[in-house]
C-alpha cells in the first residue's frame, strides 16, 4: 500500500516526482502561494500556467526541468471558493492522484500550506486529503490468473510543511489514513464473492484482525447459538451447507473495561439468495454485499482499536448465508428469538432483521451499552426511498441522530432520517406468534425499522442505519470503482473517535 510521509523542512526542501496545486477558480496566482513559488521556482516562467482558471474538474500538467526536486506540477481546480465543499475537495484530490497513478509517478506531494488556504480547517484537511488520495489509489485484489499491467500504486505520498512542527497535522494524515485502511478493509471484505467468504470465513478474517490490532473476538458457532436461544439467527443459516456464526468483537483502553459499552450491530450475510423466497436471477450476484453492515462494524472496531481510542466498543457481525434447500426455513415457520420472543416468518427473503433482532437483543442481554446502532443492506424500499448516496436512519433520540448525522457529514457518508412510525407497528402483528418480521410492501423500510425495535428495552439508545442501496456502487466516481462502497465504515468509526457518546 501506498505509504503517507512528511516533508518538514520548508518548501526549499520538499521532493517529489509531482506536486499537486489546489486552486480555486479565479485564484490562480503564483504571488499569494509563496510555497509554491518556493518549491517550484520554474513555474514563474511556465508559459502553461496562464491558462490555468481553476475550474472544477480542471487537472493540468506542468513540467519543468526533469533533474529539479519538483520537476512536475498537476493544478487541481476546486471551481469557485463560496461554492467549495469538502465533497467536492475529496474528489479533486482523489481525481488528481488517479491521473499521477495512471503516469506512473512514484511519489506525489500534496503542499499544506496550500489546503490550509481554503476553507474547511486545517486538520480536517490534512484528514480528508490523506484519506481521498489513498482511496484513489486502492483496488480490489485481482483474482485473476494473469495480472492486468495496470500502472503500480505510487510508493508514496508526502505531506509538505512549513518548518513549524505540526504535530497536530501529522494526527490528522494519520486518521486520514486510517479511515483509508478501514474503508478500504470494508470494500474488500464485501467485493469478496460468496464462496470465498462465507460466516466462518468472516470469523478467521476477525479473529486475524484482533490479534493484530489489540481487541478480544469471541466466535458463537451453532451450538453456542442454540444454547443462547439465537433461534432466528440459526434458522436463516439452515438452508445453507455453511453454519452461521455471530462474531463478536470486544475493545477497551486502559482503564475503560469497566465503562458502558458503545456497541455496533451489523448485518452479515455473507450471500442473500432469497432462500426458499428466491430472488429473481437479474442482480442475485450482487447480493454477495450483503454483510456490508457486518463488514462497517469490523472495519471500524479494528481500525478504532488500532488507534487505541479511549474507550469500550462492542461490535456484533450477525452472519449467515440465506440459501433455499431442504433444511432451509419456511415462510410460515415460527422460531425463538434471543429475548424469547416467538417470530413468524412470512417472506425468506426479509432475513436481515432476523439476525439483527438476535443480535440486539444479545447486545442488551450481555452489556449495558450507552448506545447500539445497527447497519444493514435491510430494505431494497429504503433503496427506492433515498437514491444510491444517502442512508436511511431510524432513531428516537434526537440528539443521537444528529451525532450521526454530522458524524456521517464531515466524512461524506449522508443519512436521512425515516420514521419509526408508531402506528404502523400494528402491521407486524401475528395469529400464532409474538410478531411478524414483516409488513406490507409500503413503507417497507420503516416497518422493517419498526420489527428491530421490537427488541430493543425502552430507554435504550438505540438507531438504526439502512444502507441498502449506498453498499454498493454502479458507477466509478474517484473515490470508489464499481463495487462496495464501505459506507459506514467511516461514520461508524467517527462515533468510536467521539468521546461525547
Ligand atoms: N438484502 C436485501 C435488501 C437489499 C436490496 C439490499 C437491494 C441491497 C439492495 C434484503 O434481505 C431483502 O431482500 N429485503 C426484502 C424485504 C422484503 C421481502 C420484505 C426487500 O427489500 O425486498
Ligand atoms: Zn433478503
Ligand atoms: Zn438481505
Amino acid at each position: 500500500m501506498t505509504d503517507i510521509r512528511f516533508q518538514n523542512l520548508g518548501p526549499e526542501q520538499w521532493k517529489a516526482d509531482i506536486m499537486l496545486a489546489p486552486f480555486c477558480e479565479g485564484e490562480v496566482d503564483l504571488a499569494q502561494c509563496p510555497e509554491l513559488d518556493k518549491a517550484a521556482p520554474w513555474l514563474a516562467v511556465a508559459p502553461a500556467l496562464r491558462d490555468v482558471r481553476g475550474e472544477k474538474e480542471e487537472l493540468t500538467l506542468l513540467h519543468g526541468h526533469h533533474d529539479l526536486s519538483v520537476p512536475r506540477v498537476l493544478t487541481v481546480g476546486l471551481g469557485q471558493r463560496d461554492t467549495l465543499d469538502m465533497e467536492i475537495f475529496r474528489k479533486a484530490v482523489a481525481g488528481a492522484v488517479r491521473l499521477c497513478t495512471q503516469k506512473g509517478f512514484a511519489s506525489i506531494l500534496l503542499p499544506e500550506p496550500m489546503l490550509a488556504a481554503l476553507p474547511g480547517g486545517r486538520e480536517r484537511l490534512v484528514e480528508e486529503s490523506v484519506c481521498a488520495a489513498l482511496l484513489a489509489v486502492n483496488r480490489f485484489p485481482s483474482l485473476k490468473k494473469k495480472l492486468e499491467k495496470s500502472p503500480p500504486e505510487p510508493e508514496w505520498i508526502a505531506l509538505g510543511f512549513m518548518d513549524d512542527k505540526p504535530d497536530c497535522l501529522h494526527a490528522a494524515a494519520r486518521r486520514g489514513e486510517n479511515a483509508a485502511t478501514a474503508v478500504s478493509l470494508a470494500r474488500e471484505l464485501a467485493n469478496t464473492p460468496g464462496n470465498l467468504l462465507s460466516p466462518r470465513a468472516l470469523a478467521e478474517r476477525a479473529t486475524r484482525l484482533a490479534e493484530e490490532c489489540g481487541f478480544a473476538c469471541t466466535v458463537f458457532d451453532e451450538d453456542t447459538l442454540e444454547k443462547n436461544g439465537f433461534g432466528a439467527l440459526l434458522a436463516v443459516g439452515r438452508g445453507s451447507a455453511q453454519p452461521p456464526r455471530l462474531i463478536i468483537l470486544e475493545y477497551a483502553s486502559g482503564g475503560c473495561e469497566q465503562d458502558k459499552p458503545l456497541v455496533f450491530v451489523g448485518k452479515g450475510i455473507t450471500f442473500d439468495s432469497g432462500g426458499l423466497c428466491l430472488k429473481p436471477a437479474a442482480g442475485m450476484g450482487e447480493m454477495k454485499s450483503d454483510m456490508s453492515g457486518a463488514a462497517a462494524v469490523l472495519a471500524a472496531v479494528a481500525t478504532a482499536a488500532r488507534e487505541g481510542v479511549p474507550r469500550r466498543i462492542v461490535g456484533l457481525l450477525a452472519c449467515a448465508e440465506n440459501m433455499p434447500d431442504g433444511r432451509a426455513m419456511r415462510p410460515g415457520d415460527v422460531v425463538r428469538a434471543v429475548n424469547g420472543d416467538t417470530v413468524e416468518i412470512a417472506n425468506t427473503d426479509a432475513e436481515g432483521r432476523l439476525v439483527l433482532c438476535d443480535a440486539l437483543a444479545w447486545a442488551q442481554k450481555e452489556w449495558t451499552p450507552t448506545a447500539v446502532v445497527d447497519i444493514a443492506t435491510l430494505t431494497g424500499a429504503c433503496a427506492v426511498a433515498l437514491g444510491k448516496d444517502m442512508a436511511g436512519i431510524f432513531c428516537d433520540d434526537a440528539e443521537l441522530v444528529e451525532r450521526i448525522r454530522a458524524a456521517g457529514g464531515t466524512c461524506g457518508e449522508h443519512y436521512w432520517e425515516l420514521p419509526l412510525w408508531k402506528p404502523y407497528a400494528e402491521q407486524l402483528k401475528s395469529e400464532i406468534a409474538d410478531i411478524c418480521h414483516m409488513g406490507p410492501r409500503e413503507g417497507g423500510a420503516v416497518n422493517a425499522a419498526l420489527f428491530l425495535r421490537h427488541f430493543v428495552t425502552d430507554g435504550v439508545r438505540w438507531a438504526h442505519l439502512d444502507i441498502a442501496g449506498t453498499d454498493w456502487a454502479e458507477k466509478a466516481s474517484p473515490l470508489c470503482p464499481v463495487g462496495a462502497t464501505g459506507f459506514g465504515t467511516r461514520t461508524l468509526l467517527e462515533l468510536a473517535r467521539e468521546d461525547a457518546l
